[in-house]
């Protein structure tokens, strides 16, 4: 492998040392962005002692740079400090600030390592604790915790969300593979309201890291309420994901969620987007998401492997929407239109015939990460389409991911199997798939890659993959394919971006 400061993102954030999983209280306060994460400072032998997870935390005014914050919040007597959310509570109705400094409400799971020992099921419940210095020193709530558990095993990752029509808080939370909501005037009192799950989605594990919020059908006024839900999937098969977040888009009437949906969807195909949630609070009605960019199936021997001291990032910032199609509302995700300030030289591609194989790096007079490439291309479906095309980032050690749309079987496939230098993980070299009918003979794929990960967002955004990859080499050649036939590249933008501060 190469130095471990090699793999350190550029245009990601990630924790400066010790161990980063999901990202955590998510929100917009006076001009920042609070990311919080599942955080283990590592041992002084930099060692992971699992568990005692803390939050770790960072704040930023653009979403691309980030500055290190204290860790705000660490393990008590009542347990470690799993994963939840933030909300600012503009109205003060906690109380626990006032009109003028209202508080920045923390609301996360408490994980009782003592009752685990004992082997009792009521490990889980939820505490709260909150800010009214902007963050910069969290104090727990006296009275903690506000939601004790019910008695259900898997009862976590609380996520909250203001409804006005019935003037309450709610919360979405994990219990079992499903999720409860519970309602609340102040954020401290909590009232059972209803379940979902059970006969919808996947099950292969518990539901980890739910959110809810509204957002609008794009073009339209329409409200629908979106539910995301990561499950782990332990008993993988080859062409299922191991950690991964689906969605629900339905309806929300301040005690019940309802979806006419019946397929299982998922934000995001690639093995590296679990976990993620969005922000409370943003400017303009934005619904911002932020994915954990790993997975718990190979992270910590991936970081033996390869990073050492630090562990972990968070995606890339992507802006979701709703699009109403042939299938039903579907989400988009597409990067924060923030990416423009990281742009630095470019290079526009000239309309041509792909056949075979095109390098495009010989024609990138830049470093070859971090780098977006935004390239349409044209007779996808037609007499002479080729039954695969796609991009392939390569290095001349044989080491590659591949990216491509295999025309026979309608579907996206990426291809991480020889993307690491150490086999530190059998389920890590993969190959994923996500089914899609492409619309139109055109198609658009946007492409953020970093030093050590790619984002692909194809389809304007309904196909999305996010692979972390550890090769020996940086993959410096970049080269567009096909196989029997050919596509023409109507439009191709490569650009340099800027390495982040973090
Ligand atoms: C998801 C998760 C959460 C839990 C946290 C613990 O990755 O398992 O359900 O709160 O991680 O770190």
């Amino acid at each position: 492998p190469q130095p471990p400061e090699n793999y350190r993102p550029r245009i990601h954030f990630s924790p400066a040392k010790g161990w980063m999983s999901d990202p955590n209280g998510l929100v917009y306060y006076d001009g920042e962005y609070h990311l919080c994460y599942q955080h283990i400072p590592f041992d002084e032998n930099g060692n992971l002692p699992w568990g005692g997870m803390h939050w770790g935390h960072a704040v930023s005014r653009d979403l691309l740079n980030w500055q290190h914050m204290p860790i705000a919040l660490a393990p008590d007597s009542l347990g470690y400090i799993f994963s939840g959310c933030c909300v600012a509570d503009l109205n003060n109705t906690s109380g626990l600030g006032t009109a003028a400094d209202p508080p920045i409400l923390a609301i996360f799971t408490y994980y009782d390592p003592v009752a685990a020992a004992q082997g009792r099921i009521e490990t889980q419940s939820q505490g709260l604790a909150y800010s009214i210095d902007r963050g910069r020193t969290w104090t727990k709530y006296a009275a903690n915790p506000v939601l004790p558990n019910p008695g259900i095993a898997d009862f976590r990752d609380p996520h909250i969300v203001r409804h006005e029509p019935s003037g309450q808080w709610i919360m979405v939370l994990t219990a079992g593979k499903a999720v409860r909501f519970y309602g609340s005037p102040d954020c401290l009192h909590w009232e059972y309201l209803s379940e979902f799950g059970h006969d919808r989605g996947s099950h292969v594990g518990p539901w980890e890291c739910p959110d809810l919020f509204p957002l609008r059908v794009e073009g339209s006024k329409e409200i629908k309420w979106v539910l995301l839900a990561s499950v782990v999937n332990f008993t993988e098969t080859p062409d299922k994901l191991a950690t991964a977040t689906q969605y629900f888009i339905g309806d929300f009437d301040g005690k019940h969620f309802t979806s006419e949906q019946t397929d299982t969807l998922w934000i995001d195909y690639g093995k590296d987007n679990y976990a993620g949630i969005t922000f409370d609070n943003a400017p303009d009605d934005r619904r911002i998401f932020v994915g954990w960019m790993h997975s718990h199936q190979y992270a910590a021997a991936a970081q033996g492997h390869t990073t050492q001291s630090w562990s972990g990032a968070a995606t890339f910032p992507r802006e979701l929407s709703i699009v109403r199609s042939a299938d039903g509302y579907r989400l988009k995700s597409k990067p924060v239109r923030e990416l423009e300030r990281l742009r630095g030289r470019s290079v526009k591609l000239k309309r041509q015939k792909i056949n075979r194989t095109a390098t495009l790096s010989d024609r990138i007079p830049f470093d070859k990460a971090p780098i977006e490439l935004d390239l349409t291309f044209d007779g996808i479906d037609g007499p002479d389409a080729p039954s695969r095309y796609g991009i392939r980032l390569r290095n001349d050690l044989g080491e590659y991911v591949s990216m491509e749309y295999d025309r026979k079987k309608r579907l996206f496939r990426v291809d991480r199997t020889q993307a690491a230098a150490v086999r530190f993980s059998d389920p890590f070299a993969s190959v994923q798939t996500a089914p899609y009918e492409p619309e139109t003979g055109t198609m658009r794929w946007r492409l953020l890659v970093d030093v050590a990960s790619m984002e692909l967002f194809a389809a304007d955004g309904r196909i999305v993959f996010t692979d972390v990859f550890f090769p020996g080499k940086p993959f410096d050649i970049i080269e567009l394919f096909t196989e029997g036939g050919n596509v023409t590249l109507k439009k191709g933008d490569v650009t340099a971006l800027e390495t982040i501060r973090c």
